[in-house]
């Protein structure tokens, strides 16, 4: 594959749970994305910019290599492929705030989970080898990891594993298998990475243009206004918790003495576990609500 040397290079994947929220992002920084012919590129009309439509696995080695000077892909792949013995490392731009996700720990209905320690001798069948095995060092728990390309859902079910690790979004897939998550090994969502290797004068000029652009939409789009009801007490804790937030506004809540209502600007993603974590915590009412624009 011969890469014009005057226009920069966006790997993407070509279709799966990252492409369209992709394309999306790259339309509303003002590119217009030709669709060709060419199944494995699609060159942006307006801008000297091409995209490279992959296999989201092998996104992190274009972009390590420099076959691509960028790459959009999940960070439960990235971290995958960056634990591999000899990868080529790349820098981590900035999170894009969708393609949520989470790597988890699975298990049949029937099989008890209390902590990592019930992982002790079972055999555990992911797509994440790297990162299962992480898991378990961290834990100090030794189990024996089976490698699978797909499907892993079905490994308990074929007597293959007791146990799965395997990407949870809507959690349908585990649901529809008769399983349930029972630990978190990753939390994921759409990164933008860039190679380490040098660019010419022209494509560093060109990769200043497109991360301002990029960075214009993600400003406006990461940021959400989250509102909900906590007890005096646990105003502290849900403070501390709010992701990204700076000096949340409180007011009492009428007529409900020692309640209060909390208001902030959330600068990160909020995902839904920080929800449950703040309703654990013993917030309620709790409303994640989009900024249209915003000035500081
Ligand atoms: C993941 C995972 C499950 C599914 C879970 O695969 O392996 O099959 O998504 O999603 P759900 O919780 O919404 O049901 P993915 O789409 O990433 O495909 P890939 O492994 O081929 O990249
Ligand atoms: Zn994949």
């Amino acid at each position: 594959m011969t890469l014009d040397s005057s226009r920069l290079h966006l790997a993407i994947q070509k279709s799966g749970r990252l492409s369209q929220n992709t394309r999306e992002l790259l339309r509303g920084a003002g590119f217009r994305i030709q669709e060709g012919k060419n199944a494995l590129a699609a060159r942006v009309e307006n801008f000297g910019l091409d995209l490279l439509l992959v296999r989201d696995d092998d996104i992190p080695t274009f972009v390590g290599d420099g076959v691509c000077e960028f790459g959009v892909v999940g960070r439960n792949v990235l971290e995958e492929m960056a634990l591999d013995e000899g990868a080529a490392p790349v820098d981590l731009v900035a999170p894009l705030g969708f393609g949520q996700c989470a790597l988890k720990i699975a298990a049949p209905d029937a099989t008890a989970y209390e902590g990592p320690q019930s992982l002790a001798g079972a055999r555990i069948a992911t797509s994440y080898p790297n990162l299962t095995q992480r898991f378990l060092n961290q834990a100090g728990v030794q189990a024996e990891i089976v490698k699978m390309s797909g499907a892993v859902e079905l490994a308990p079910r074929l007597q293959i594993a007791q146990f799965i690790c395997d990407l949870v979004s809507t959690g349908a897939t585990l649901e529809a298998n008769g399983l349930r998550p029972v630990d978190t090994v990753l939390e994921s969502e759409a990164v933008l990475i860039r190679t380490r290797k040098p660019l010419s004068p022209v494509r560093a000029e060109l990769a200043v243009q497109m991360l301002s652009r990029i960075e214009g939409v993600l400003a406006t789009q990461e940021s959400k206004y989250i509102m909900l009801n906590a007890p005096e007490e646990a105003l502290e804790t849900i403070a501390a918790m709010l992701p990204g937030a700076e000096a949340p506004t409180i007011l009492p809540l009428a007529g409900r003495p020692g309640h209060f209502a909390v208001h902030a600007v959330c600068k990160e993603s909020v995902f839904w576990e920080t929800l449950q974590a703040l309703k654990n915590a013993g917030a309620s009412a709790i409303l994640v609500v989009p900024i249209a624009k915003m000035m500081m």
